[in-house]
């Protein structure tokens, strides 16, 4: 018999936004499985802590916030045979991921690899596409509003037509992005109508208008901005 494999949201940050389901299934698994940055302290690990044991294997997948994508498959390559072995010995894996598993997910990288030799289970768990709204008090949708995510790694014009079929867009992987966005929804006439939301749900949280943020963005940041704002007057 092999391991099962899992993926836990574990939600945007905040320890108590995790489900009831996610840490039953993360304090029974005997591996645990972590995005971490080449050093320094892991997001994703110290949202659970509290509950990890210390019988239970770790393994960080150590990648810079700026890796290009050919290293980021080279190394959850190497983490999908290290689970790979697990698996083969009988052991649960629980691959931890911020907000929810399938959402631009760290998780894909090891399910793609692994789903079709393996019992796979996934956890949805709270995304930053629903935190950052609540803490920011400004829900992004109602009636028959169309809600659309956009990467800010997109090119502008693809950006652009995306804010422009939307009545309201998160706007994820902001980070070293921040200008170029903040320059569109100036030059689209919506950077009035935009927030600016970091590290929702932690202690580090801040919540502005877009304006009024000049320093730079860290990569857990994102804008929520409203696309057809005299629909909400
Ligand atoms: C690779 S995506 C992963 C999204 C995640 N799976 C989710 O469901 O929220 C990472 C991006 O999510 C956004 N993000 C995640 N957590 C956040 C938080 N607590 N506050 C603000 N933005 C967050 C940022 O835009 C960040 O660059």
């Amino acid at each position: 018999m092999t391991g099962t494999l899992f993926g836990l949201g574990i939600g945007p940050g905040d320890p108590e936004l995790i489900t009831l389901k996610a840490l039953r299934l993360l304090r029974q698994a005997d591996v645990v499985v972590y995005p971490a940055p080449l050093e320094g302290a892991t997001r994703a690990r110290d949202t659970v802590a509290a509950h990890l044991t210390t019988d239970q294997e770790e393994i960080p997948v150590r990648l810079s916030m700026r890796a290009d994508e050919a290293t980021k498959q080279r190394a959850y390559a190497a983490a999908a045979e290290r689970i790979r072995d697990a698996l083969d010995a009988g052991r649960d894996v629980a691959v931890l991921c911020e907000g929810d598993p399938f959402l631009y997910g760290s998780f894909t990288y090891i399910f793609i690899r692994l789903a079709d030799g393996y019992p796979v289970e996934v956890v949805p768990g709270i995304s930053s596409i629903t935190a950052a709204p609540a803490v920011a008090l400004a829900p992004p949708v109602t009636r028959e509003d169309v809600f659309t995510v956009l990467p800010a790694t997109l090119p502008v014009d693809a950006l652009e037509a995306g804010l422009k079929q939307a009545d309201s867009a998160a706007i994820l992987k902001l980070g070293r992005h921040l200008t170029k966005m903040t320059k569109l929804l100036e030059r689209l006439g919506l950077a009035d109508h935009a927030i600016y939301v970091e590290n929702a749900t932690t202690p580090a949280q801040k919540v502005a208008q877009l304006s009024s943020v000049d320093e730079a963005a860290p990569y857990f940041s994102m804008i929520l901005v409203r696309c057809t704002p005299e629909r909400w007057r």
